[in-house]
């Protein structure tokens, strides 16, 4: 089924991601064969059909705010790369929520308050943030 094929390639994708980020606490393995399967399918023919990845990853940022990404990424063949954008939230921009006379506590990941970063990986791993 799609969605699951989907799913699979989501969750090898965070575990390629932040083996890149945080290489001490997964085992490592190699980007080559893992990274071919997203390359693979993106550039196999489909008539009709758009394909994209769905990334989501979460980073420890100075052992003591969290990150959270989520985007997509698309086959960008002039450049032979992975090319996307994700919304990135963090645990220290807060927010209050409206709630009328109750009182309401301040919560982490304000979601008015994020930053885009551009993400392209390339075939051998490669991975740039800007
Ligand atoms: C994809 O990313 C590469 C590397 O940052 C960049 O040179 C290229 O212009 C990007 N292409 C698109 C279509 O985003």
């Amino acid at each position: 089924m799609a969605t699951n094929k989907w799913y699979i390639i989501s969750i090898q994708l965070i575990i390629f991601v932040l083996n890149k980020v945080n290489g001490q606490t997964l085992s490592t393995v190699s980007c080559q064969p893992v990274l071919k399967n997203y390359f693979d399918y993106l550039t196999q023919p489909h008539y009709n059909v758009v394909r994209y990845l769905s990334i989501q990853a979460t980073f420890i940022l100075e052992n003591r705010y969290v990150a959270y990404y989520a985007g997509s990424l698309n086959y960008v063949k002039s450049v032979d790369s992975l090319n996307g954008t994700v919304t990135v939230s963090f645990s220290d921009r807060t927010w209050t929520p409206s709630c009328g006379l109750l009182f309401c506590p301040v919560q982490n990941f304000g979601y008015k308050n994020t930053d885009t970063q551009t993400i392209a990986i390339n075939r051998l791993g490669a991975i740039q943030f800007i």
